[in-house]
């Protein structure tokens, strides 16, 4: 088939997620056709590194035959089993008894779903039903925060807080409340952690208490945001935000869609923070993005309640692909291979891509650097000083991301001007050392638009 028929099928037939229609239409797609290591080749044979690990999740990198492996056999052997009527298959129980293994504190249940979006829609599913267990509906109320990502469905689509995801949808609902990012590099607290962090805690009292406590069901964080444009808090941040949820009785749920599974060093981001939530939320790298899969946490506390509460009843809540056994073959092979290297790699890469980052803050746009692992970011700015964007006219998710490419890179450009960064795990010195290199070519380039030229300070 030509690439030609292929753009114009798509344009016909193929709904991109997140994307303007007549944009993509006028745009037409992309088509990538191979990867091997970090390394993506698209249909007209152009190759790049790829910065941002497909969408944040193909950790383990590109072409492990081991993975392939562990799905064909898996597909041979037995390609479907329902979870339902107590049925089960081995991959799913030995994936969720390896997880609970390795969970912080006593996340030791595991509900598997099929991406991020459904295992963020099935805690609020969970929660609801364990304050019904309780006797304590009215604890109904959701808080998360600004800049936060949640996912894409219904519900969690309002509990993320990024205004393309709730214009047209009639959402956030009632019940879903915000309070402001720690977003450090522009926090009206300042710059000093103590600062960020006694600001944070004093908005998440003060929501709880205008709420009313009796009503404040749980707290959604991501231990890094990433949608949001990969804000990192301070340590100790969300060790104080958990303190304030015990002292409210609400519940903390730990949404590590993106920093699970090595992606900012350890397998599970919270551990850095020594913080067990009551529910983690997991997705992406737990599969690395060969087939998908997500996976709620659930605590020992939560699980006993619903459990309980429900008595001989039924939990009427389930999918069709929960603990789907290629999906969960997949899941155990994968993680062999993080904790067979690859956790290890992605540490040493991580800190060579904070390092050469680090070394664009000479750069005339690069207003901030932050990052924790392999989860980085850059922000671009035409005024130092004054911390300003770039001008919007500068379309950088258009242009730097284009340009980016143009130069062997794929990276998220977010619409504000901000670079983020997700390789793949496997990243060689080489592959690190060409991302930072491609991007400053990209930087260069930008600052000779006579448009980004003209707002400079
Ligand atoms: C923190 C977080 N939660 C949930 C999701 C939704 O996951 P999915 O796109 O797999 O539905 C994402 C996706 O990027 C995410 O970053």
């Amino acid at each position: 088939m030509l690439s030609n028929s292929l753009i114009e099928l798509d344009r016909a037939h193929l709904i991109h997620p997140v994307a303007s229609y007549r944009g993509h239409e006028k745009l037409g797609v992309r088509v990538l056709k191979s990867a091997k290591g970090a390394t993506v080749t698209d249909m007209t044979g152009h190759q790049m590194i790829d910065g941002f690990a497909g969408l944040w999740c193909v950790n383990a990198g590109y072409g492990h035959e081991s993975i392939v492996e562990a799905a064909a056999k898996q597909m041979r052997e037995l390609p479907y089993a329902t979870g339902y009527f107590s049925l089960g298959s081995e991959p799913a129980i030995r994936l969720a008894s390896e997880l609970a293994d390795r969970a912080p504190g006593d996340l030791n249940h595991i509900y598997f779903t099929l991406g991020g979006s459904d295992a963020v829609d099935s805690t609020v599913r969970f929660i609801r039903y364990y304050y019904h267990s309780l006797g304590t509906p009215e604890k109904d109320q959701f808080i998360s925060l600004e800049q936060g990502y949640h996912g894409s469905s219904t519900v969690g689509a309002g509990l993320t807080a990024l205004p393309v995801f709730h214009a047209g949808f009639g959402l956030p609902f009632d019940w879903q409340h915000k309070i402001p990012s720690h977003y450090a590099y522009r926090n009206p607290a300042g710059t000093d952690p103590q600062a960020i962090i006694a600001s944070s805690v004093a908005v998440l009292k003060a929501k709880i208490e205008e709420i009313g406590a009796e009503h404040v069901a749980a707290f959604y964080v991501e231990p890094i945001q990433g949608s949001g444009g990969v804000l990192v808090p301070p340590t100790g941040w969300l060790k104080a935000m958990h303190e304030v949820c015990k002292q409210y009785d609400v519940l903390l749920v730990a949404d590590e869609v993106i920093t699970g599974f090595g992606r900012t060093g350890p397998l599970f981001a919270c551990s850095d923070d020594d913080v067990v939530p009551d529910f983690m939320t997991t997705a992406k790298g737990l599969t690395s993005g060969y087939v998908p899969m997500g996976a709620v946490f659930m605590s020992d506390k939560v699980y006993n309640t619903i459990a309980d509460g429900a008595g001989a009843a039924a939990i009427g809540h389930g999918y069709t692909y929960s603990a789907h056994p290629v999906s969960a073959a997949v899941g155990l092979e994968v993680l062999r291979l993080y904790e067979n290297g690859l956790l290890e790699n992605g540490v040493k890469a991580g800190a060579r891509l904070m390092a050469g980052l680090e070394s664009l803050k000479d750069h005339p746009l690069v207003g901030d650097v932050r990052g924790r692992g392999m989860l980085a970011a850059i922000e671009l700015v035409t005024d130092k000083q004054k911390k300003t964007p770039l001008p919007a006219a500068a379309d950088p998710s258009r242009r730097i991301f284009d340009r980016a490419w143009d130069n062997g890179l794929v990276i998220r450009a977010f619409g504000n001007g901000v670079l983020g960064y997700a390789p793949p795990l496997c990243c060689t010195e080489s592959d690190i050392d060409a991302i930072i290199e491609r991007t400053r070519l990209t930087l260069d380039q930008t600052l000779n638009d006579p448009d980004v030229r003209s707002a400079m300070a």
